[in-house]
């Protein structure tokens, strides 16, 4: 049996492309993407969907009165996919705790920082305004606290002379796109759990800041 995967986006979707990529070039196997939901209507990744021969969806947070509101509907929806794993791609919504626990261990983000530095938002222009000397991106199981889940991978990239908040998003993007479908796969596999507080992968706890990716 394939392992159903619903992908929630708000914008561009680029690493939605790197799943669907993944999943077409067979590094993500017995994986499917059942549904793309986006709450916003015109978000791009909802073509990349279509042009994909995926189903593209939306559930517009603007028309509900309230984050629990729309977090259900939202919950209702994607279990209507009978979604295995729930995949948050950029996905630019603070979620509610009961939305959280219902798709707990199963629920997986992205995040543009190495966490636990930065976060919340605009993560590439506070690393530049910290001097930092590296900047990148974390893979981490969702929990009640913002972007403060058990990382399972990261990955760094170098910060140079002359690089702005665009560029750093750019590049780290890139690897963005190595690095979460791998950790999807764990998941998918069974060999990645989110055991209390603590992200296991292989029976192994894995270290607070995730898993270090280099290149090969
Ligand atoms: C990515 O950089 C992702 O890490 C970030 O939004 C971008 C989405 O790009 N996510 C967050 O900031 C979540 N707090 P994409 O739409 O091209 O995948």
């Amino acid at each position: 049996m394939s392992c159903k995967l619903v992908v929630l986006i708000s914008g561009s979707g680029s690493n939605l492309q790197a799943f669907i990529d993944a999943i077409a070039e067979g590094r993500l196997p017995n994986c499917e993407i059942a549904a793309v939901i986006s709450n916003k209507p015109q978000a791009f990744g909802l073509e990349r969907a279509q042009a994909a021969g995926i189903t593209a969806d939306c559930v517009d947070h603007r028309d509900f009165a309230s984050r629990e509101t729309f977090d259900r509907a939202l919950q209702a929806k994607i279990d209507q996919y009978h979604a295995d794993l729930v995949i948050l791609a950029g996905f630019m919504r603070i979620l509610t705790p009961d939305f959280v626990l219902h798709f707990k261990g199963r629920l997986l983000n992205i995040h543009p920082s190495l966490l636990p530095k930065y976060p919340g938002l605009h993560t590439h222009q506070r690393a530049l305004d910290a001097g930092d000397k590296e900047a990148g991106a974390t893979v981490h199981f969702v929990t009640e606290e913002l972007d403060g889940g058990p990382p399972i991978i990261h990955a760094k990239i170098p910060i140079n002379e002359g690089d702005t908040a665009a560029t750093l998003a750019h590049n780290v993007l890139s690897k963005e796109h190595t690095i979460y479908p791998l950790a999807a796969r764990w998941l998918a596999e069974g060999r990645l759990k989110l055991e209390g507080k603590k992200a296991v992968l292989d029976d192994k706890t894995l270290p607070e800041n995730g898993l270090h990716y280099q290149e090969d």
